[in-house]
């Protein structure tokens, strides 16, 4: 049920959400257990998301980060069921709602569609594949009010006007097609269309790398003050780590399917450990610098997800990469809980007491 309303001050706050539920709370809301993602396909089966372990607290935006191809879209997809040509191999989606945790992999289709747009919605990347070219912006929110089973929805409607203003879309272009509207204000429309039904969980999947430079902030910028006037925790899948700085609290950095590094956003951008986190920071695209647009300088490719991979998937790439590295696979290791309070977790034998000694570059 939807529950926008307005404040004097042009925010708008969620009616449903207690003050115990603010963003320092942290009760998890998502629980990823040893997730696994296959497409199969004519040359094998591609494995992209690899024994994915992941929790996420209320009122968080946890950042999804690495290259193309890691794996970021498959998860969000496999949280919402949206999965084309690929399947859950195991492991549990664990999903609170009403105080109560759900494992998402054991609904059907029917009860996923009840949740999928009122618990936990996506933004998508692309606005136009999203928009329906022959409908008006305002039957986009009619259409899903009705799948939704809201038959008079007149108090919805009022939230989504107001959520629409929150967005800067004005009532009196409701009834234009999507081509009628900038790339900027589609991409507006399409994340109203994902909050519309007050989700608790959004997993935002690159929702502004398609704008110019000066959009996507103004977007980022709202998003972000979505975020914290309607209570919601988001996963915000990006390649980009400079936007990702500005809008996360928690970053989880993946390489071929698997999680290798995650921790609070200062850690990881002041003290990352991962050797692929270090030369992802040190690729991060300058806007006053042509020729460090592009992310891509670290040398190599990811390895192939349809073989099987043996020892660390960076090794291959890796300046620091030993023998053991080739050979065994690296478990996630825990650090500062002791001393910072911040979990920070990584996937590298540089920080194995059982191997540290052997590298020659300790960092
Ligand atoms: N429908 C599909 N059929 C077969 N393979 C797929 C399919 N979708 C994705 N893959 C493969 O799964 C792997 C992960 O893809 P995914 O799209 O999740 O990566 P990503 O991290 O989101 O990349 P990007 O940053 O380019 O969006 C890739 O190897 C990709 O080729
Ligand atoms: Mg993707």
């Amino acid at each position: 049920m939807t529950s926008l309303i307005h404040t004097s001050n042009g925010k708008i706050t969620n009616k449903n959400t207690s003050k115990n539920d603010s963003k320092n709370q942290r009760d998890v809301i998502l629980e990823i257990k040893d997730l696994v993602v296959e497409y199969p396909t004519d040359d094998g089966v591609i494995r992209a998301v690899d024994h994915v372990t992941l929790t996420i607290n209320e009122g968080e935006v946890l950042g999804l980060v690495g290259e193309s191809g890691c794996g970021k879209s498959t998860l969000g997809f496999a949280l919402l069921n949206l999965l084309k040509g690929g399947y859950i191999k195991e492991g549990h989606i664990n999903f609170r709602i009403d105080g109560r945790f759900t494992d998402l992999t054991k609904l059907d289709a029917t009860e996923y569609q009840k949740i999928r747009g009122s618990k936990i919605s996506m933004i998508f990347q692309a606005s136009q594949n999203v928009l329906n070219p022959l409908q008006t912006v305002k039957d986009h929110f009619l259409d899903t009010l009705r799948e939704h089973g809201y038959e008079d929805p007149k108090e919805e409607w009022k939230n989504i006007i107001t959520l629409l203003k929150r967005l800067e879309i004005p009532e009196s272009r409701l009834d234009d097609y999507p081509f009628q509207f900038s790339g900027g204000m589609q991409q507006r429309i399409v994340i109203a269309l994902a909050l519309m039904l007050n989700p608790k969980l959004v997993i935002a999947d690159e929702p502004t790398t398609a704008l110019d430079v000066l959009v996507q902030a103004r977007i980022l910028q709202l998003l972000s003050d979505l975020v914290e006037e309607l209570s919601l925790t988001m996963i915000f899948i990006s390649h980009d780590l400079g936007v990702v700085a500005e809008i996360t609290q928690r970053v989880a950095i993946m390489y071929a399917g698997e999680i290798v590094e995650i921790g609070d956003t200062e850690t990881i951008f002041t003290k990352p450990k991962h050797p692929y986190t270090v030369a992802l920071l040190k690729a991060i695209p300058n806007i006053k610098d042509e020729t460090k647009r592009k992310l891509n300088s670290i040398p190599g490719s990811p390895p192939d997800l349809s073989k099987p991979i043996i020892g660390c998937r960076f090794a291959s790439r890796c300046t620091h990469a030993i023998e053991t590295c080739f050979k065994e696979s690296p478990k996630m290791l825990i650090f500062g809980v002791e001393t910072t309070g911040k979990e920070h977790q990584v996937r590298c034998h540089m920080y194995d007491p059982r191997f540290t000694n052997h590298f020659n570059n300790e960092e």
